[in-house]
């Protein structure tokens, strides 16, 4: 059995409160004080993401750059099977998620989005950081759902009972993702890894997982999959949802927790959201 350090304990054993989407605010991006950077961090440690909100700057790819530039996050990452499609990412390396032309079911469409980890064909880990900033909201629903997936695998992990089912979603062939919206490229993986006693996730459920894949390879596979979306409701300790506002951002550490989006519908401007990956954790967070 993998051990599991007890350093990480604060994301693992976090039972989501409303306090949890309460914003950090932010009064200039060009200078994030120190005490706005601990703030930032203390619930980005315990949560696994942080809901922050801009006072004074407006919202563009800049600012994002800014914020990643402050918390050491790197350049945004650009997935490969992006790098041809000029219509999905921006120069910066950033991406707009916007209702329009396309039918990138994520990017380009109102329709819900089943909880996922970013970056479907990368392996486990591999983007460690996910910001979403508002340009404009929905004019009803898009509201941002946060599944904290280490934890629920945790607490079931570490219950001598669910031990061994648990232990399927650490099979390098438990999960296939497709890029669904592209040349349908797949990546096999764990959905789970324990790596140095740190554990990494890439839980997701939306339209990119073929989990049939994963049942066909993996004894238990199916009954481990059944005790964790037995965790994914309202009441749920590792479920919370919010509604971005306009100036507001949240950062999410998309190795650890999943995130997914409800359905919306547009008013007279479109529901508007800048989206930047990166490979490096959160600076400070360790
Ligand atoms: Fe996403």
């Amino acid at each position: 059995m993998n051990s599991i350090k007890n350093s990480h304990d604060l994301i693992y054993k976090h039972v989501y409160r409303s306090e949890d989407i309460d914003p950090v605010y932010i009064k200039s991006v060009d200078m994030i004080s120190e005490k706005e950077v601990e703030e930032f961090v203390k619930k980005y440690k315990s949560a696994g993401f942080v809901v922050f909100e801009l006072l004074n700057d407006s919202t563009n790819q800049n600012v994002m750059l800014k914020i990643a530039k402050r918390f050491k996050l790197g350049e945004p990452f650009v997935p490969n099977i992006y790098l041809s499609k000029p219509e999905i990412y921006e120069k910066s390396g950033l991406n707009i998620i916007k209702a329009g032309e396309g039918t990138h079911r994520a990017f380009q469409t109102i329709n819900e989005q089943k909880i996922h980890c970013d970056g479907t064909i990368e392996p486990i880990g591999k983007i460690k950081t996910s910001i979403l900033l508002c340009i404009t909201p929905a004019a009803v629903g898009g509201e941002t759902i946060i599944f904290n997936s280490v934890a629920a695998f945790y607490d079931l992990y570490e219950n001598k009972e669910s031990n061994s089912i648990m232990s399927s979603f650490l099979h390098f062939k438990a999960l296939k993702r497709v890029a669904v919206n592209g040349e349908k490229e797949e990546y096999i993986g764990p959905s789970f890894l324990i790596n140095n006693g740190e554990i990494s996730s890439r839980f997701s459920l939306d339209n990119t997982c073929d989990w049939d894949f994963g049942f066909r390879n993996v004894e238990f596979l199916k009954e481990a999959y059944s005790l964790m979306t037995e965790k994914i409701t309202p009441n749920s300790p590792y479920y919370i949802e919010t509604r971005l506002k306009k100036n507001q951002g949240i950062v999410m550490a998309n190795d650890k927790i999943s995130h997914g989006r409800k359905e919306y519908k547009d008013g007279n401007s479109k529901r508007e959201m800048i989206r930047g990956l990166f490979e490096i954790k959160l600076a400070y967070s360790d």
